[in-house]
């Protein structure tokens, strides 16, 4: 398995990928792929990492830039997708760790909204003042490259649809 950025001609495998994997997920709402077009229309895609194996993509990991606060600079990353057939087998965990390897070097920190029951194990974690409006708290999650914690609203891209604050 090979960890790389998007190049132009995997976009619609990428769709792919996204749509399959987001199906199963009760939480999904069908605008995953969507949101992955827009933030690459943006320009916004800080990080669009595919995981290939024999020339097919199996898994994307996309990052953004996200305010938390009055705070920019950190790293928001989402949506993270494996192609059913290929989960359980390290490629999400592979995508993630080339993500964080990378967000190190220009963030102060990495941010999602996701299940603390997979992301914990790569050391993301709840923090008291840390909220998105609407989210459960315990799927508010960040992951301090600092010491400083994250304190206040996580602002995403617009090309999420979250109609929040820009
Ligand atoms: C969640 C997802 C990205 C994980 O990718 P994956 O390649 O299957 O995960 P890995 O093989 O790297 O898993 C590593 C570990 O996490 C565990 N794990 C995987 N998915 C999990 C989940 N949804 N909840 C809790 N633990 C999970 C695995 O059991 C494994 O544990 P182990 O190391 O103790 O064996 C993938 O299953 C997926 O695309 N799911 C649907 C979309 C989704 O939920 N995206 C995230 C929100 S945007």
């Amino acid at each position: 398995m090979l960890i790389r950025d998007e190049i132009p001609s995997d976009a619609p495998a990428i769709g792919r990928v996204v749509t399959e994997a987001m199906r199963l997920l009760p939480q999904a709402t069908g605008t995953e792929a969507a949101i992955v077009e827009r933030l690459r229309a943006a320009g916004a895609m800080t990080l669009s990492l595919v995981a290939e194996e024999d020339g097919a993509v199996i898994g994307h990991l996309a990052a953004s830039d996200a305010r938390v606060g009055e705070e920019d600079g950190w790293g928001l990353i989402g949506p993270l997708a494996v192609t059913p057939p290929r989960r359980l087998q390290g490629v999400g965990s592979a995508l993630m760790a080339e993500a964080l390897r990378r967000l190190r070097k220009t963030c102060r920190g990495a941010v999602l909204v996701g299940d603390p029951g997979y992301y914990r194990r790569f050391g993301f974690r709840t923090f008291p003042r840390l909220t998105v409006e609407g989210c459960p708290p315990e799927v508010v999650l960040a992951l301090p490259f600092g010491a400083a914690e994250p304190v206040g609203e996580m602002i995403h891209h617009p090309a999420f649809g979250l109609d929040q604050e820009a």
